[in-house]
């Protein structure tokens, strides 16, 4: 067994402490008493759950209900649990609100455009009329939501000085945010550094950041679950994040097919290899194919369409587990 609580990996789970984003919660925390706050940043940034640690009376995905109408009634649904929005006009809607009520309108940007437009308008409105409803509004872009809103004196009203601006984690404190979250959810043990640093690689590009890390964290350790593992090893990382790109090996040159093979081998159930150890494979292997490897420019091209990863901690393969490599590798080497 390697999860020892797998909820506290979920998306949802608010963790204890959120790392590395000390000044931007102190920060949202002054915003959110002056009444209004856009929270704005990348997906697997951290936005939603920076925005859940603060709190609100209620919290809605606007990606989820598109329409004005559809928001109001998420928030009553979760504020007046009794009473029945349907049917009525969403100026009705707005006057079932209390005064005092903290919201969070999280993926504000998923709202259909002209809905979107008249919500900024009407939320702005709502405190001009003194009417004191707190919220935190989150986007992946604030340029491009004020491009959407297009209207300044909305705009300004709905989040000027008020952005807290989320910029994607380092290699660094991904890694500090996996341990912790590791410590939390795994048992002692059943991971190590370079398991860590794996994953950080991994993340630190992925379209998904964050929430990439903390889902192959989770994935790993089910792989590593599913093999009788007690502890979560490289393969069973590169397991969990294996695309589908080993057809491209029928296509590639024999130099860079052996360099890749080398490369394979010298990560074989171990995270990273360093360039003294593939060289000396691929030493190896001139010899066992009887053929002159031009190493260089083939090693560059390979680091250059991402087949191998250059880490902080050395060569990696980040996408395919190494024995199916090297297999499929060995099999086109077959018919050359
Ligand atoms: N600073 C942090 N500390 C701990 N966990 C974090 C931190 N930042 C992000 N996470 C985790 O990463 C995942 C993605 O975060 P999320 O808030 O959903 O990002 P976003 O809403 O920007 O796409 C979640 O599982 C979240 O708990
Ligand atoms: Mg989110």
């Amino acid at each position: 067994m390697i999860l020892k609580d797998a909820k506290k990996l979920d998306l949802s789970y608010i963790p204890d402490k959120i790392l590395c984003r000390d000044e931007e919660i102190n920060r949202l925390k002054i915003l959110v008493k002056t009444g209004r706050a856009l929270i704005s940043g990348g997906v697997g940034t951290g936005k939603t759950l920076l925005a859940r640690y603060i709190g609100g009376d209620a919290y809605v995905n606007c990606y989820m209900n598109r329409t004005e109408h559809r928001v109001l009634e998420e928030i009553l649904k979760q504020i007046k649990p009794r009473f029945n929005p349907a049917g009525l006009p969403t100026q009705k809607l707005w006057k079932e609100i209390e005064e005092g009520k903290m919201l969070i309108f999280d993926e504000i940007d998923g709202m259909h455009t002209d809905e979107l437009r008249h919500f900024a308008y009407t939320l702005s409105r709502q405190y001009e009329l003194g009417k004191k409803i707190s919220y935190i509004a989150i986007t992946r872009n604030w340029m491009i939501l004020k491009q959407v809103i297009n209207d300044d004196a909305i705009w300004s009203t709905f989040a000027n000085n008020a952005i807290v601006e989320l910029r994607p984690y380092k290699w660094e404190e991904i890694k500090e945010i996996l341990e912790y979250r590791a410590k939390e959810s795994l048992i002692t043990g059943s991971y190590d550094d370079d398991c860590l640093s794996l994953i950080a690689d991994i993340a630190l590009d992925a379209p998904g950041h964050m929430r990439t890390a903390i889902d192959l964290l989770r994935n790993s350790a089910l792989v590593a679950e599913s093999k009788q593992h007690n502890k979560i090893e490289a393969e069973d990382i590169r397991e969990a994040n294996r695309e589908d790109w080993i057809s491209d090996i029928a296509s590639m040159e024999v130099d860079e097919a052996l360099i890749l093979l080398a490369t394979a081998l010298a990560c074989k159930n171990k995270a990273y290899a360093d360039l003294e150890e593939i060289k000396e494979i691929v030493k190896i292997k001139e010899e066992e194919y009887n053929t002159k490897i031009k190493f260089e420019t083939n090693f560059q091209n390979l680091l250059q369409q991402g087949f191998i990863h250059k880490s902080k901690k050395g060569y990696t393969i980040l996408n395919c587990p190494s024995y199916l490599l090297i297999e499929e590798i060995e099999e086109r080497l077959k018919i050359r």
